[in-house]
């Protein structure tokens, strides 16, 4: 009772002004400024908090006494808790029982949908198709905010060139410039217009700010060094697109940069972020990154948390170091009252902006949760975009697409699972919606194809590896036969097949977070049977299920097709089905380099020349820049990705206009089958102030050709497409020569030079 005797005046005397037609603006600052006015410092930094719910688990830390928590005021929002039900019973204790009523926001890493499970961000970005990736985070907003969420943590943008580091997973690869668009391209789809003006709207938060995936070794959480030349040129563009975009929030990461943690880095957070790039919404820190500080060992809990607020940090992710010691910190004059002021106020204009003062129950809809998640039309989309994000490594003999008829023997540890199709990150997914492989092929495969099948092997010989990767409920229903026995049921099984589908390769927790890896062959119980499959003569497809880009030299020299389905989501098998029967004929590439071995990491097609680069494709040249054992070239360059049919490229035509070049090449289909090709441009800057990458990724187009058309394709090469940072990071134009590529991927390409640029 107490306390809406306090909440009526309040909301009373808000509302008379917002009558007063003020521009929206003016009306939040006005709103907020009061309601700041009434909080005491605690109810301010209460703000700040963010702790974890129970419904999973996504670190290591737990947080208690939740309710009570809301109730007195510590909690600004709340992250891993599922269903709208929980989710509005919560808001009701923040509304009702706590003394000013500040409605909650509430979080989940929605990464690649919501229950509707998407491909993985990897395979995604895969699909080169930016308004499938834009459907794809719409979709997953529309079920989130159906569920009660307003905010997920992503898109994650970080660039890796390792894929030793299990969270190549979570991203769009290696580049920055596909990297920005895909970071655009998932803003968008989550925030539309950034108004909030629906309840099926929600909040994005980019991450991990920043150069999360350049830790040394492909080791989760270690350290990155890096020079800010390649920072800028290299890495940042994405987190800055997202900024552009309009990204609501920002998620620091674990590392450090230039030896500070980006939890705790002014220039990073200040300096750039928001000075810089001009980002006026909220910093989140990552899962206890402030209490992590400590073991970087940059100062006791008090000092890290002071340290992460001066930086420009607004909310504490589960540490509760704001909530439990700026208080004092303040009171030492360690931080100042501005300074609490800045970050809370920050809160509420997001809260403001969801719309939630206006109704703390928007996206508490317990009707929309019946009927707007996984629905056929979402699971419609997540098939189209699976097949579209099928990357098709190799096709001897136009083994591929298959015949629907004869018998199919669908064999390996992934062929019968189904929370492993999903991938790491399906916090929301109900784990045991997806169909298995050989379920997804005898839907797809029509009444006169028999699958057959066989699991062959365990996922890996090791049991207790096995079970690392078996958790969050993925489980892999260990097999305690042994190997020899699995392995002769799957010679059985082949026997009897015209063709065989080997399903094999990484489960879904193999990589993502803590997942990274140093040997990326295909694990060995998995290869011997890959082996035995290959020696029985039989025509064998390798469906290869994984997170990341593996090591497969001798995949490619033994098994006549590999179709890399990478973890594809809830509609993973149908749309598998629907590639090797030949209804989508495939058009991913790939994202990352696949490297030969892991010697060869980090290997990336953006690489300088160097002074001693080998000649003419050479592979070992005595005091040249290469390696004894292996050359120099990955496995599957960058841009890579084989169709059903083929595309011819003519020459590249260049025309000079007043302030631009058009670069435009033929693509012929010469194949009997429609197709969809990514046009690739890169171009390179043939001599500039600091050294420059032998070619960076400059416009993509995808298109659709029939079997014998041509089509005539241009880009434009505008000043912006040349510019980079130099020595002093400033973002210039450097007239001179430069090199235009235009090809199917970042290898194969035609070849033309404009020269003389001059300063628009
Ligand atoms: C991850 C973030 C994630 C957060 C919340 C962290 O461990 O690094 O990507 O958003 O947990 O679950």
């Amino acid at each position: 009772m107490k306390k809406i005797v306090f909440l009526l005046p309040f909301f009373f005397s808000i509302s008379l002004f917002s009558q007063q037609k003020m521009n929206g603006n003016n009306e939040m600052e006005y709103f907020i400024r009061k309601l700041m006015s009434q909080m005491t410092l605690e109810e301010k930094l209460g703000q700040l908090n963010l702790p974890t719910g129970e419904d999973f688990v996504t670190g290591q830390a737990k947080t208690t006494q939740l309710a009570d928590k809301i109730k007195e005021g510590k909690i600004g929002a709340i992250f891993n808790v599922k269903g709208v039900e929980k989710v509005r019973e919560m808001q009701r204790i923040a509304i009702e029982e706590s003394r000013l009523g500040i409605p909650l926001i509430f979080g989940m890493d929605v990464i690649h949908g919501y229950r509707t499970i998407f491909p993985i961000p990897l395979a995604l970005a895969s699909t080169w198709n930016m308004e499938a990736i834009e459907q794809a985070a719409r979709i997953a907003a529309i079920e989130a905010s159906a569920d009660g969420i307003n905010w997920t943590f992503s898109p994650m943008v970080d660039i890796t060139r390792d894929p030793r580091w299990g969270r190549i997973a979570e991203g769009a690869g290696e580049d920055p410039f596909l990297g920005g668009a895909v970071a655009k391209a998932m803003v968008r789809g989550y925030q539309g217009d950034n108004s909030y003006a629906e309840n099926n709207r929600i909040m994005a938060c980019v991450k991990h700010y920043a150069l999360y995936g350049a830790g040394e070794a492909g080791r989760d959480y270690n350290t990155v060094d890096m020079s800010r030349i390649r920072m800028f040129n290299e890495y940042m563009y994405p987190y800055q697109a997202a900024v552009e975009a309009g990204v609501a929030s920002v998620m620091t990461s674990f590392n450090e940069v230039d030896g500070i943690p980006a939890t705790a880095n002014k220039w990073l957070i200040t300096d750039i972020l928001r000075n810089r790039w001009g980002f006026d919404g909220w910093v989140v820190t990552d899962y206890t990154a402030i209490k992590e500080m400590t073991d970087h060992g940059i100062g006791d809990f008090p000092a890290v948390s002071a340290q992460a607020l001066m930086a420009g940090v607004d909310m504490d992710m589960v540490s509760e170091g704001f909530v439990s010691t700026l208080a004092q910190s303040l009171k030492e004059g360690k931080i100042t009252e501005e300074q609490i002021n800045t970050a809370c106020r920050r809160i509420l204009e997001a809260k403001y902006k969801l719309g939630l003062f206006a109704n703390p129950y928007k996206f508490c809809d317990i009707q929309r949760a019946k009927i707007e998640i996984f629905t056929a039309e979402h699971r419609e989309a997540a098939r189209k975009i699976a097949a579209e994000s099928f990357v098709l490594l190799k096709n001897e003999n136009q083994l591929l697409p298959l015949k629907r008829q004869g018998t199919v023997a669908v064999i390996g540890p992934l062929a019968n699972t189904r929370s492993n199709l999903l991938g790491s990150w399906s916090v929301s997914a109900d784990l045991s919606a997806a169909a298995t492989l050989v379920e997804g092929l005898k839907s797809t495969g029509g009444k006169n194809t028999k699958i057959v099948y066989a699991k062959g092997s365990n996922l890996m010989e090791d049991a207790k590896y096995e079970e690392r990767v078996a958790g969050a409920g993925h489980t892999l229903y260990r097999d305690n036969r042994t190997n020899r026995e699995l392995l002769d049921e799957a010679l059985a099984a082949a026997k009897e097949a015209d063709v065989i589908v080997a399903a094999l390769g990484e489960a879904s927790e193999m990589s993502g977070e803590s997942s990274s890896r140093s040997d990326l062959n295909i694990p060995d119980v998995q290869q011997d049977l890959l082996k035995a499959l290959v020696k029985t003569g039989k025509p064998v497809v390798l469906v290869l299920c994984t997170g990341r880009p593996l090591t497969l030299t001798w995949e490619q020299e033994n098994v006549p097709a590999v179709l890399n389905v990478w973890q594809g989501g809830t509609e993973a098998a149908y749309a598998i089905g629907d590639v090797l029967f030949g209804d989508v004929n495939p058009s991913g590439k790939l994202t990352a380099t696949f490297p030969k071995n892991v010697g060869q990491i980090p290997i990336y097609y953006a690489h300088k020349n160097t002074g001693r680069p080998l000649q003419n494709g050479q592979w070992f040249e005595k005091y040249r820049s290469n390696y004894l054992d292996v050359d120099n070239e990955p496995l599957y360059p960058f841009g890579y990705g084989l169709s059903y049919t083929q595309f011819e490229y003519s020459d590249i035509k260049l025309a000079a206009h007043k302030e631009e070049w058009t670069a435009t090449v033929t693509v012929t289909n010469t194949g009997d089958r429609d197709g969809t090709e990514v046009v690739q441009l890169y171009i390179r800057d043939k001599v500039g102030s600091i050294t420059r990458p032998v070619k960076e990724l400059k416009g993509f187009k995808k298109i659709e050709i029939k079997a014998g058309d041509s089509q005539k394709i241009s880009f434009r090469i505008t000043s912006d497409l040349l510019k980079f940072y130099n020595s002093d990071l400033d973002y210039v134009l450097e007239p001179g020569d430069f090199e235009v590529m235009i090809g199917g991927n970042s290898r194969d390409v035609k070849t033309a030079n404009f020269a003389n640029w001059t300063k628009n």
